[in-house]
């Protein structure tokens, strides 16, 4: 991405822009967007920032990035807010995304936890930025693998994300063949044809979803449950945060895992802030320090 520099204005140098869009401008969507989500947007996001908004503002009729800004400080634009931060996110994922994570758990975390689900205990799993779903997925696949009965069982995924869009796409549960290619083909028989939404699209069976409570959730605001949570990803997120944010999220993570739990992060993410209370599992997992192995 090009940097617009540190001149006086944050319009690349090119003189065919279509909105005027000022450093104040820049300003005022970064601390929406911060306030909004946690995430930080340095200054050399800046033509990126313009790029995808440019299309927002056309859409709504407004000639100009003031205007926009108005907009979105206004109570009449909190709708817009979200699209400004469909907008600004993204939402990159794929199904068995950074894979030790889920060899990880097969081999090391679900024996345990399936265990206590058949003596009757309670086992959660959380998918925290779950995008258009290939993370829960991927996980309800590695659990159903090891406890085909998960069913009869009072185990449950939760999966969450900030975008209401994303999390639509992820509740139908439904996709393209070329975005399955990492399912396994063991799990294949877990996938449907559904052909009235599109030609080779598929859509996980009625096992795997109901295994799945999607839900729309802010890392940066209150969480509404109760429970604790065995495994948690929360991968590729904290990473567009401050790290002020990043370390609350962690130290929240930490007082909602149960004691046996296992926390994994991006591979470009690092826990800090968290008092040594984590300790490495392994590549970028982690669990409380203390906890028998
Ligand atoms: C790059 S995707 C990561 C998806 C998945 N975890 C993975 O690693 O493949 C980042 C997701 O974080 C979500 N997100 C951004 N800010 C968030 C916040 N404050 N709370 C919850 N989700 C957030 C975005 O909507 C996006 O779907």
């Amino acid at each position: 991405m090009t940097s617009v520099g540190r001149g006086n204005s944050a319009q690349p140098a090119s003189a065919e822009r279509e909105f005027v869009f000022t450093p104040d401008d820049f300003r005022v969507i970064a601390a929406v967007l911060h306030g909004d989500a946690g995430i930080y947007l340095p200054e050399t996001k800046a033509t990126l920032v313009y790029s995808r908004l440019a299309k927002r503002l056309r859409l709504l009729g407004l000639s100009s990035f003031n205007d926009y800004c108005a907009l979105i400080q206004d109570e009449a634009g909190v709708d817009e807010r979200q699209a400004m931060l469909a907008a600004l996110t993204t939402n990159v994922t794929r199904f068995f995304r950074e894979p030790h994570h889920f060899d990880h758990l097969r081999e090391r975390v679900l024996p345990d936890l399936v265990a206590r689900a058949r003596a009757g205990g309670r086992v959660r799993l959380w998918s925290s930025a779950c995008s258009s779903g290939q993370e829960p997925y991927s996980m309800a696949l590695t659990l159903l693998a090891a406890m085909p009965d998960a069913a009869q069982h009072d185990v449950k995924i939760l999966a969450t994300d900030i975008d209401p869009n994303v999390v639509a796409v992820a509740r139908e549960g439904a996709y393209r063949r070329d975005l399955l290619e990492a399912v396994p083909s063991s799990d294949r028989s877990r996938l449907k044809r559904a052909p009235e939404l599109g030609d080779d699209v598929w859509r996980f069976s009625d096992e795997v979803r109901d295994l799945i409570a999607f839900r729309e959730l802010n890392l940066v605001r209150p969480w509404p449950m109760n429970g604790r949570f065995d495994v948690i990803f929360c991968r590729n997120v904290v990473i567009y945060f401050d790290e002020p944010t990043q370390e609350t999220v962690w130290r929240r993570f930490i007082d909602i895992m149960t004691p046996q739990a296992r926390l994994y992060i991006g591979h470009s993410e690092r826990v800090t802030g968290d008092d040594g209370r984590l300790v490495s599992d392994g590549l970028t997992v982690y669990r409380l320090k203390g906890a028998a192995r």
